[in-house]
């Protein structure tokens, strides 16, 4: 039976200079050298990606960007296309971060664009949902995630959807220390499961992975990939520091 690879991913965010991220790439390239039954992925911002890959080359990290345009290449100040993030070294691209959605306008109508253009690149997607505080305390979570699948993967066929990964990430829970319970997260990562299975099918949903993200750190990490449907992890703040990254990549311990 085929599994789910469990992969860590670090989204560094708008942090270190190119030659910071070399200097925590080349630490936590020793220290993940023995990682086994893991997948191991580093989103440095765009500046860094050149001088990231070329550290990670050999390595068992993958290189993942933070953000893509959808358009292949064209008058768009201050984008970058997915090819060019394969061109810099990149394997995955993290789509829809409940900040790019907050503060750069990001709607599911732009996530789906951007998923087209990274798998068509041969990117693979890391495709973000997750609701706000006040959309969990009015009961709306279920309607939100499904709202954000829904449009977010609109009009894709299997085909275009084998590579995604889909992060499930509360919005009231990143970077602020809160963290969901393991139960919430197994409650809303298995309705993810199930949608998926609605719309694509129950072997894609079966093998898709879903990171659950949100103030993430050693002290939790272990109970929440305890969980049936959690298959990995999208960190933030503790991806920073390459020692507690590293404690996160050997979450089995
Ligand atoms: P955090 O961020 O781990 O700092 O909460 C998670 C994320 O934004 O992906």
């Amino acid at each position: 039976m085929e599994t789910r690879l469990p992969l860590i991913a670090g989204n560094w965010k708008m942090h270190k200079t190119g030659d910071e991220a070399v200097q925590a790439a080349k630490h936590l390239k020793e220290l993940t050298a023995k990682a086994v039954g893991v997948e191991i992925m580093i989103a440095p911002t765009f500046t860094a990606l050149s001088q990231v890959a070329a550290v990670l080359a050999g390595s068992n990290i993958a290189l993942g960007a933070q953000n893509l345009h959808w358009e292949n290449q064209g008058a768009f100040t201050g984008e970058i296309s997915a090819a060019m993030l394969v061109n810099a070294g990149c394997r995955y691209a993290i789509v829809g971060h409940s900040e790019r959605r907050q503060y750069f306008g990001e709607t599911d109508q732009t996530v789906q664009r951007k998923i087209r253009a990274a798998v068509a690149a041969g990117l693979r997607p890391v495709m973000c949902i997750g609701e706000t505080e006040a959309e969990r305390e009015s009961g709306q979570t279920f309607s939100v995630l499904d709202k954000q699948i829904q449009k977010g993967l609109e009009s894709f066929v299997l085909q275009d959807l084998k590579t995604l990964v889909v992060a499930y990430e509360p919005v009231w829970a990143i970077g602020t220390g809160k963290t969901a319970t393991k139960e919430q997260a197994q409650e809303a990562h298995a309705y993810i499961r199930r949608q998926l299975a609605g719309i694509v099918d129950d072997g894609f949903a079966r093998l898709v992975r879903i990171l659950y993200g949100g103030s993430v750190k050693p002290s939790n990490i272990k109970e929440l990939m305890a969980m049936p449907d959690v298959d990995g992890a999208l960190v933030g703040g503790a991806s920073l520091d390459p020692e507690t990254f590293s404690q996160l990549a050997h979450y089995r311990g």
